[in-house]
């Protein structure tokens, strides 16, 4: 006989190390979880917020080794990327591709490893600004890649999409009309061939945004999803919102290949909320909420009623600073989340939580700043200026950002800040030929937030960690159990 207050104590502990292994249930909004930042989260730190937030399926640029290991475990579905720098290699070498599958997916795989569900070869490869540079090496990569994860018997699991900007098609006017670019037409026609042989969607990116900002005339509230008074009106189907319009311009494209049916995953989309006019809190907001809702409607588009694409992968988690500003200051500013992991709006995911949950034990650096000493002449600054600048984020002092209001002295010292930041506080960083000072109060004026940064030193234990102390804690229960029926 099993003392019952054994028995219940055991099937209690099992139930809670159950519910910290289980899965959260299936959605189709997932996260682009980009690393380009200067002040770096610990991955499990980042993993936690994915899974306070409920968010169940993340896709990555890369495959960096401390973000797959915090995601193993986690039950959280994830699209690994290959950037295109590595295209040329793996298009040439099936046994590079091997070594690439081997290391970046075998090795995560399996119980209790990494979820790996899609495999992104290349990332908008056919972007047109690049010329052309990776076009060829696409179906090549995709091939070598998908004998590899044949080989390695991952083939049926792990399927193999390319992520395409949305200008890999064009329509002269109406969503109907939709045709990939001529120059791409023999490539795509490949690749929608062997994402149908092999039961994969067509990845691609929206920005309305984008459309917004490269275009004066391009009508504000067509971007939204609030209604709108320049409806487009294509047959006998109207179009409100620039995502719909966009979306089946690509079904239309597909279907001239005589693959209408293709399923789609949106790979990007999302609002920017600084660094540019149009770029705010608001807009963000009223965007990504408009955009769940849609899609959460299952409502579908005029060419694809009541079926919304497969997933939706909003751009992005966090912020990174760290970015190119070649695209605009706004590049830096993405995340419905700021670079620490705090929420910067409220929205409702979808998942059950009303709002965003912040990144919990963040390891912020002391509570300190480095401003511009009120007392020194600063008419020789320009120069520490603009090298602080040049490294260090200052894509808000500009036109549209939130500080952009300050004045020329708040403008020094959130450049001696942000560079102080860097190089994590480093007391020598705030000296600017003395004409830095640190400070304990917090500069921060209105909405212009002066950063403290952070650290990824690991100290603290994952919840995958917490689960396997959990089971450990049942195994001892056991042990004693045994042991004391056994006397
Ligand atoms: C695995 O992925 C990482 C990160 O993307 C990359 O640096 C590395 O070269 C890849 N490994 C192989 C063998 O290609
Ligand atoms: C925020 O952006 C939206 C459009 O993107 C714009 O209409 C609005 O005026 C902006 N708000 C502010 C306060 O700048
Ligand atoms: C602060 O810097 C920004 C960006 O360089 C500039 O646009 C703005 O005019 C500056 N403000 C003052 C008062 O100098």
């Amino acid at each position: 006989m099993l003392e019952p207050r054994f028995f219940y104590g055991a099937l209690y502990l099992f139930v809670i190390c159950w519910s910290l292994e289980a899965p959260m249930a299936e959605s189709g909004i997932g996260v682009n979880w980009g690393t380009i930042s200067s002040h770096r989260l610990r991955p499990t730190t980042v993993v936690d917020l994915l899974r306070e937030n409920k968010i169940q399926k993340v896709k990555l640029f890369e495959a960096e080794p401390d973000v797959m290991r915090a995601l193993m475990g986690s039950g959280i579905q994830v699209m690994v990327g290959i950037p295109n720098e590595m295209l040329s290699v793996l298009s040439s070498s099936p046994s590079a591709a091997d070594l690439w599958v081997r290391q970046n997916v075998s090795s995560y795989i399996g119980k209790g490893g990494a979820d790996i569900r899609y495999v992104a070869v290349g990332n908008e490869p056919f972007l047109s600004t690049y010329n052309g540079q990776f076009q060829n090496l696409v179906m090549p990569a995709v091939l070598n890649v998908q004998q590899s994860l044949v080989k390695a018997n991952l083939a049926g699991y792990v399927k193999i999409v390319v992520p395409c900007n949305a200008d890999a098609y064009e329509s002269a006017s109406l969503p109907s009309q939709g045709a990939f670019r001529p120059e791409l037409t023999q490539i795509i026609t490949q690749l929608v061939q062997f994402l149908n042989s092999n039961g994969s969607p067509f990845v691609v990116n929206i920005y309305p945004f984008l459309s917004l900002y490269d275009n004066g005339d391009f009508p504000q509230d067509y971007a939204f999803f609030e209604g709108t008074t320049h409806s487009v009106t294509d047959g006998s189907n109207v179009y409100t919102n620039a995502f719909d319009g966009n979306y089946d311009t690509l079904v239309a494209a597909l279907s001239k290949l005589g693959y209408g049916q293709m399923p789609i995953v949106i790979g990007e989309i999302g609002w920017p909320s600084d660094g540019a006019i149009g770029a705010n809190i608001t807009a963000a907001r009223v965007f990504n909420q408009g955009l769940i809702r849609h899609i959460m409607s299952n409502k579908g588009t005029p060419l694809r009623p009541n079926s919304p694409p497969v997933d939706v992968y909003i751009f992005s988690l966090l912020d990174e600073g760290a970015k190119s500003t070649l695209p605009g200051n706004f590049e830096r500013h993405w995340g419905i989340f700021s670079f620490d992991g705090q929420a910067k709006y409220l929205l409702n995911l979808g998942f059950g939580n009303k709002q965003l949950k912040n990144a919990k034990n963040v390891q912020y650096l002391p509570s300190r700043w480095c401003v511009a000493d009120p007392l020194s002449d600063l008419t020789n600054v320009v120069n520490h200026m603009k090298l602080a600048c040049s490294v260090a984020d200052c894509t808000t002092l500009n036109y549209g950002g939130s500080c952009n209001e300050i004045g020329a002295k708040g403008n020094i010292s959130y450049a001696f800040n942000s560079y102080y930041q860097l190089q994590m506080q480093d007391s020598r960083s705030c000296d600017f030929d003395g004409l830095g000072m640190v400070t304990f109060l917090d500069p921060s004026i209105g909405d212009c937030h002066f950063l403290v940064g952070v650290t990824d030193k690991d100290s603290d234990s994952s919840a995958s960690e917490t689960a396997k102390h959990c089971w450990f804690l049942l195994l001892l229960l056991f042990l004693h159990g045994t042991f004391w029926l056994s006397i």
